[in-house]
């Protein structure tokens, strides 16, 4: 059996539905193997679509026990079932009822699309096409309905039953079991559907909303582990107040519950009134989660809470306008986390997964625009650039139109859209009434794919005092079957800046193509002048990173030096000292980087620029000193040669600079971890304060070692067994874990004892060894994969495992033998079978296969081919295959 590529689904075939329903009624009767649902759906004629069209239902996976028309069983002949769905030939052209009963099987759901159990709690996942997993439907987001659902089941098997909208009643259903029926006033569609039922932990509060609706608030987990969910509880309430403050929003039904569940494809999904979360962003305490944990927590409770209006209350029309609500979400759980911690430090750290994973992304055969004009699995779209891309053009009308205009044209869509399934036009359509600017160039960004150069060069003219500044923007051409393909039109691009005086301070000089400290470039190339400027200054360019797009500006050392200590921006001045670093590991890496190479003269700069920022600075803001000692990864450094990538020559460039700046830095790091250590008897604190100082001593403790192993060694081995939480532990065993020898199988040993029944600190555990940078890594990721705690059922083992290991060990995934790829092709294969969609985004680590060197190139190629030509691939893997081959 050799699968198919699915075929091509266009933007510009988007057709109405022929049908619409109003309303569903399900009766769900929970059985581990042989699960019921009687689902009646009241349909009508589209007045939008085509008349006495055939009723096609989707289906996937159904057994089909009954069916019934306006309460008859219907003529034979009347309806065919086949593997994608059900056709009812010749409905009546007014309203009716549909009944459908179908069954499943939880159990065998090993793809968790659709009913499924984890850890024999029964949960859902509708997003973006499991409705159809459950019954026959119009399994499409621009099918909204309003939801009744009565669920039954064994009493001790699922004590708590819940459904979506608000409880309705409950009661006994025989001896052994009981029901629930919950009721969702708010017309949805499917995707946003769930149910859950299971043996759950509860903890709960209120919140009352700024209309004076009284919620419940709920957050459910694996029984015992009540004593870790506090933390999302309160991120769900601080979410709920902030979205009244920022945005007006106020929650609309009489309970709000987030379940945790271990086995889940995504990080959590927005089902109305009932969230559901792979547990790894429920759960935390002090001694099993880490900061980043903590913040990842925060954010991802706050970004579903945050669908509720952008995503629930005004959905999308069809899955390629999938950013109107995840790009506009993020954007959102953004501007919350900055507000909740430190606003420069977490504009550093999106700018830094930007770089990360959406620049990679958008450079090689994966790269789609932000609204994607084809796509053959909708899976395979919830990417960075929807995310991550989608979110930074949401910041970017913001700094365009001002908080004010922008806030006006929130509430407008939010006004005018609230219960439709709505576009980016709509969205747009908003902002454009609101300012009176016609934003059609604007609308590029969601159209063409890839990442835009600006280049700048300053003038300065001693005489007639000016400062001029010329910006010109190139767009890379993007054929891939997601992308139009059509010759790139100048983009809208907002340039935040201003001058630094080479003394310090700012220059206090005017132009007047600069509002508000915004230059807007709109055409190819544009010119700013300031005057008045006496001396040639420093310009500060893209302050707060105001645009996803590569900067090429030939600042000299010195000026980088310039504005990292003196830029009155905050990104800047990180950007400046990530600017040396990278010229430093660009160049010896292009040079093939000998280890014991010194990392000379510009590295030597480096090292006294940051010995005085942080004799000036580090205790002031710890958790921005450490990331302006952090120097950019292998990926960034790869991204910036572009082509011909040796990750052997990288690392060993970064290897180099990191000692060298340990040595130079070293008195000054041991200084900063005694003064920054917690009190001993300090109760442990997730909040961004606290977090920061773990940050920079641990960011200290990891130079220390990189200059000095003994040294490093030994400090590690001590925090890693003395410390209170997991953050200084795993940090500390991180750091041993890039020092080859006894101590540091002697610690991962001893961690993992200590959290044996911890799958959750397993992983990072798992983690940490995958990303050994050492030959012997492979061998050690398949002797992991053996171990009992390992299992490529649950997704967040085989992320923290081989994920790790393709996304970051760049040089262990690119051995020039192979080995690497070969692992990780292996797995996706044996991992296909079972969970198509998980399979897939593994297999994503290839998308860069291009830009290494053709030795290593042509393994990677032929582990691509070897997939392509594997019997039986799924839909999900075939598409990621074909593309990254095309
Ligand atoms: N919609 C989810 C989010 O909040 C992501 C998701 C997609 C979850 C598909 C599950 C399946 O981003
Ligand atoms: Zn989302």
């Amino acid at each position: 059996m050799r699968t198919e590529t699915p075929p091509v689904i266009r933007l510009a075939d988007y057709r109405p539905s022929d049908y619409l329903i109003d309303r569903v009624d399900l009766d769900v009767r929970l059985h581990p193997t042989e699960t019921r649902i009687t689902a009646t759906l009241a349909l009508r004629p589209n007045p939008a679509g085509e008349a006495g069209a055939p009723l096609v239902l989707d289906g996937d996976d159904l057994t089909l026990l009954a069916v019934a028309l306006d309460g008859q069983p219907t003529a034979p002949g009347a309806i065919e079932t086949g593997p994608r769905g059900l056709t009812l030939h010749q409905p009546p052209g007014r309203p009716f009822v549909l009944s459908l009963e179908t069954q499943v099987n939880p159990s065998a759901n090993t793809k968790l699309m659709g009913l499924y159990r984890s850890n024999g709690v029964y949960c859902t996942q509708c997003e973006a096409d499991g409705f159809r997993r459950i019954t026959y439907f119009l399994d499409r987001p621009d099918v909204l309905a309003v939801y009744t659902t009565r669920i039954e089941a064994d009493r001790t098997e699922a004590p708590v039953l819940l459904g979506n909208g608000n409880p309705v009643e409950s009661g006994a259903a025989g001896a052994d079991r009981h029901y629930a029926v919950w009721h969702d006033p708010h017309p949805k569609p499917a995707y946003l559907f769930a149910l859950v039922g299971g043996r759950l932990g509860r903890i709960g509060s209120s919140f009352t909303t700024m209309e004076g609706r009284a919620v419940e608030v709920a957050v459910y987990v694996e029984p015992g582990k009540e004593d870790r969910a506090p933390y999302a509880l309160d991120a769900v309430r601080r979410a709920m107040a902030w979205d009244e403050r920022a945005f007006g929003r106020a929650y609309d039904l009489d309970v709000f519950n987030v379940v945790a569940v271990s086995d889940f494809n995504m990080g959590a999904m927005e089902n109305k009134g009932l969230n559901i979360f792979n547990d790894k962003y429920v759960l935390a305490s002090p001694d099993t989660a880490t900061d980043t944990d903590y913040a990842n927590i925060e954010a991802i409770i706050a970004h579903e809470y945050f669908h509720n209006w952008s995503g629930n209350r005004v959905t999308c029309r069809d899955w390629f306008q999938l950013c109107l609500k995840e790009g506009l979400t993020v954007f959102r759980d953004q501007e919350f986390s900055s507000d909740e911690r430190s606003r420069p430090v977490h504009r550093i750290a999106e700018v830094r997964t930007l770089r990360a994973r959406q620049f990679p992304e958008d450079a090689g055969p994966l790269a789609h625009p932000v609204r994607p004009q084809a796509y053959r699995e909708i899976n395979n779209f919830y990417t960075a650039t929807v995310y991550e891309k989608g979110a930074e053009i949401v910041r970017m009308l913001r700094t365009l139109l001002g908080p004010e205009t922008f806030r006006a044209g929130m509430d407008l869509f939010f006004a005018r859209c609230d219960g439709t399934a709505a576009t980016v036009e709509d969205f747009l359509a908003a902002f454009a009434q609101v300012s009176g600017r016609d934003l059609t160039a604007f609308a590029r960004w969601y159209a063409q794919a890839g990442t835009p150069v600006v280049s700048v060069s300053g003038r300065h003219d001693p005489l007639a005092r000016t400062y001029t500044l010329d910006f010109h923007q190139s767009l890379p051409v993007v054929a891939t079957e997601a992308s139009a393909g059509a010759e790139p039109q100048p983009l809208v691009i907002p340039v935040a800046l201003g001058l630094v005086a080479p003394g310090g301070g700012a220059v206090a000089a005017r132009s007047e193509q600069v509002r508000d400290g915004v230059f807007v470039l709109e055409q190819e190339s544009g010119r700013v002048v300031y005057t008045d400027v006496a001396e040639a200054p420093v310009p500060s360019l893209f302050r707060g990173f105001s645009a996803p797009v590569k900067l090429a500006h030939a600042l000299d050392a010195g000026q980088r030096l310039t504005l990292l200590a003196r830029d009155s921006d905050p990104f800047n001045r990180w950007q400046a000292a990530q600017g040396l670093a990278l010229d430093v590991l660009t160049a010896r890496a292009r040079a093939g980087a000998p280890l014991e190479d010194e990392a000379g003269a510009d590295g030597a700069a480096l090292a006294e620029a940051l010995g005085s920022f942080l004799d000036a600075e580090a205790v002031a803001d710890p958790a921005f000193a450490a990331l302006v000692l952090t120097i950019p990864g292998d990926q960034e450094v790869a991204q910036e040669i572009g082509a011909n990538v040796d990750p052997d020559a990288i690392h060993r460039a970064r290897r180099t600079l990191r000692r060298h700046l340990g040595r130079a830095l070293a008195p000054r790091l041991v200084a900063l971890r005694e003064r920054l250590a917690d009190p001993t008897e300090a109760p442990f604190s997730p909040d961004a304060a606290s977090a920061g100082r773990r940050a920079l001593r641990n960011a200290a403790l990891d130079l220390v070692a990189a200059a000095d192993p003994e040294t490093g060694t030994r400090l590690a081995e001590a925090q890693c067994a003395g410390a209170t939480n997991m953050t200084d532990r795993l940090a500390a065993l991180a750091t041993l874990a890039l020092l080859p020898g006894e101590a540091r199988e002697r610690a991962l040993q001893a961690f993992a004892q200590t959290y044996r029944a911890e799958p959750l600190v397993l992983d990072k555990w798992f983690s940490l060894q995958a990303m050994i940078p050492e030959a012997g890594t492979v061998e050690r990721v398949r002797g992991l994969m053996r171990h009992e705690g390992f299992s490529l059922g649950n997704p967040n083992r085989v992320r923290s495992l081989v994920g790790s290991f393709s996304l970051n060990n760049p040089t262990q995934f690119h051995r020039e033998d192979g080995a690497g790829y070969d692992l990780v092709a292996e797995t996706v294969l044996a991992l296909d079978a079972r969970n198509p969609q998980v399979a897939a985004r593994l297999l994503t680590a290839f998308s860069t296969w291009r830009m290494v060197e053709a030795k290593r190139r042509a393994r990677a190629e032929a582990a691509l081919r070897a997939i392509a030509a594997s019997p039986g691939l799924s839909p999900d893997v075939g598409d990621i295959v074909g593309r990254s081959l095309a």
